[in-house]
Formats: structure tokens, C-alpha cells, sequence
């Protein structure tokens, strides 16, 4: 409970620095060709990394913007903003996560959005809630009753034809696919049941530490694309409801 809590503290603080930055002037700047990052992201993550110091000055941490520091057994998985091109253009669909991962395995996280107010939380062997209610995956059992979530990744001209064949199969096989823009909430939207399956084929650590914890304390599956176990370590993932799953596998394999 202890580093569940302190998560929680800490996506609400950055969430509080995001909050600051929503309506004004965001000094975007570009890390790559469509790669933004903004004075929010730089100032949310460096507060969550000065409050962790100040805590847990032998945690190690891996973060977004600042890269990796510190060694050891417990580690802080931070994304400072993620959505954040939706941020920049004032689109309401970003957060802060926050994973905490101890042994190689996240242990628990917290994943908050400041425009709602939406604070997603869970912990191995205790659930996963939001602002306190439990979460529960869909009952959706068929592909072609669900509603899917995707990302395409900052690289996607490198990918743009396996991004764009897995994409044209999903909609073609399941009810819908939406593309959000933050690979966290997707993960959490999923965990609530608001859609059904999500997948990605390059992500990092900081997009699924808290999102993985979270959607797997309430009742989802999460692999790679062949149907194996999942670290934050890969970059393709497949998370859903767990009764939809196999299809989803079945899709990306086919
Ligand atoms: C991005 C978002 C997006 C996903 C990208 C990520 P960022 O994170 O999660 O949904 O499609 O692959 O990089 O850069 O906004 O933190
Ligand atoms: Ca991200
Ligand atoms: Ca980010």
C-alpha cells in the first residue's frame, strides 16, 4: 500500500503541473519529426523525480524525458505527460503514469487524468479502482462486439505498412476501433470496460508500467503479439478484456 499510495501522490502532483500548463502557452518543442514534448512534461516529470529522491533516495528510476538513474531492486516507471501531441492541441485525452516496479515485476500503479479528474490506480493482489471504485473488464466475449483501441507510434513511417494492415483487419473484424492518443488510458479504459482490447506495436515502459498492473487487477489479459507473457520490456503489446484475446492474437498473427 505504501508505494501505491506514494504513486497515487505522484501522478496527482503531475497531474496538478499539467493542469497549470492546460489553457496557456506550452513552449512545444520537437524531439523528432512529429515528437513533441512541452514545458509540462519537463516540469511534471521533474517534480515527481525530485519528490522520489526525496523519499526513496535508493529507488532507481526510469523516465521519459530524463532517461534512467540509479540501481536496484524497487524502480519508478514514469511517463510525465503521456497524449502529449493531444495536450499541445488542447485535446482532452492525456495523463500522468506512474509504475513502480519491484524484482523485475510492476507491482502496482497509478495512471490520472487531469481534465476529468479520473485517478486509476491498482496493486498486485488488491484490484485496480477508480477514485476508489473497483474495476472490472468488459463482458464483451467476440471480437466483432468490441470496441478497440490503438496507437501508432512517433516512428510509424518505418511501420506504415504493418501498422496500417494490422489496423485495416481490426476494423474489418471487430465492432469499432478509436485511436486515442495515450496508450496509458487506453490501457485503463480497457481495465474499466469503456473498450474491450487494445494493441501497439512500439511502445516503452513509461506508455504500459501502470497500465499493466492496473488492467490485469481487473480481470484483463496482457501479451505480446504471439499470445506470450508480457514484459514492459517489449515493444508490441495486446491487452484486452481476456475473453477476446485469443481473437486478437489470432488477428495479429494472421
Ligand atoms: C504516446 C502515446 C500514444 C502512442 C505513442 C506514445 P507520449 O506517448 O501513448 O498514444 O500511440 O506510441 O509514444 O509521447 O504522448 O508520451
Ligand atoms: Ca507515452
Ligand atoms: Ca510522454
Amino acid at each position: 500500500m505504501e508505494y501505491l499510495d506514494f504513486a497515487i501522490e505522484l501522478a496527482r502532483a503531475g497531474g496538478d503541473v499539467l493542469k497549470q500548463y492546460m489553457a496557456g502557452e506550452k513552449q512545444v518543442e520537437l524531439k523528432g519529426r512529429a515528437n513533441l514534448v512541452t514545458v509540462a512534461d519537463k516540469e511534471s516529470e521533474a517534480l515527481i523525480i525530485r519528490r522520489i529522491r526525496e523519499r526513496y533516495p535508493d529507488h532507481a528510476i526510469l523516465a521519459e524525458e530524463s532517461g534512467a538513474s540509479g540501481a536496484g531492486r524497487s524502480k519508478w516507471i514514469i511517463d510525465p505527460l503521456d497524449g502529449t501531441t493531444n495536450f499541445a492541441h488542447q485535446y482532452p485525452f492525456f495523463c500522468v503514469s506512474i509504475g513502480f516496479e519491484q524484482a523485475g515485476e510492476v507491482v502496482s500503479g497509478a495512471v490520472y487524468d487531469p481534465w476529468r479528474d479520473e485517478m486509476f490506480s491498482g496493486a498486485r493482489g488488491l484490484g485496480s479502482f477508480l477514485n476508489g471504485e473497483r474495476l472490472q473488464v468488459s463482458g464483451v466475449a467476440k471480437l466483432g462486439d468490441g470496441l478497440l483501441t490503438t496507437g501508432f507510434p512517433y516512428r510509424v513511417r518505418e511501420k506504415i505498412a504493418l501498422a496500417m494492415s494490422q489496423f485495416e483487419a481490426f476494423i474489418i473484424e471487430s465492432q469499432a476501433v478509436r485511436r486515442g492518443g495515450s496508450a496509458a488510458l487506453d490501457m485503463c479504459y480497457t481495465a474499466l470496460g469503456r473498450c474491450d482490447g487494445f494493441w501497439e506495436l512500439d511502445l516503452s515502459p513509461w506508455d504500459t508500467a501502470a497500465g499493466l498492473v492496473i488492467l490485469e487487477e481487473a480481470g484483463g489479459r496482457v501479451t505480446d503479439f504471439k499470445g506470450d507473457p508480457y514484459s514492459v520490456y517489449m515493444k508490441e503489446i495486446v491487452a484486452s478484456n481476456g475473453r477476446i484475446h485469443e481473437e486478437m492474437v489470432a488477428v495479429l498473427s494472421g
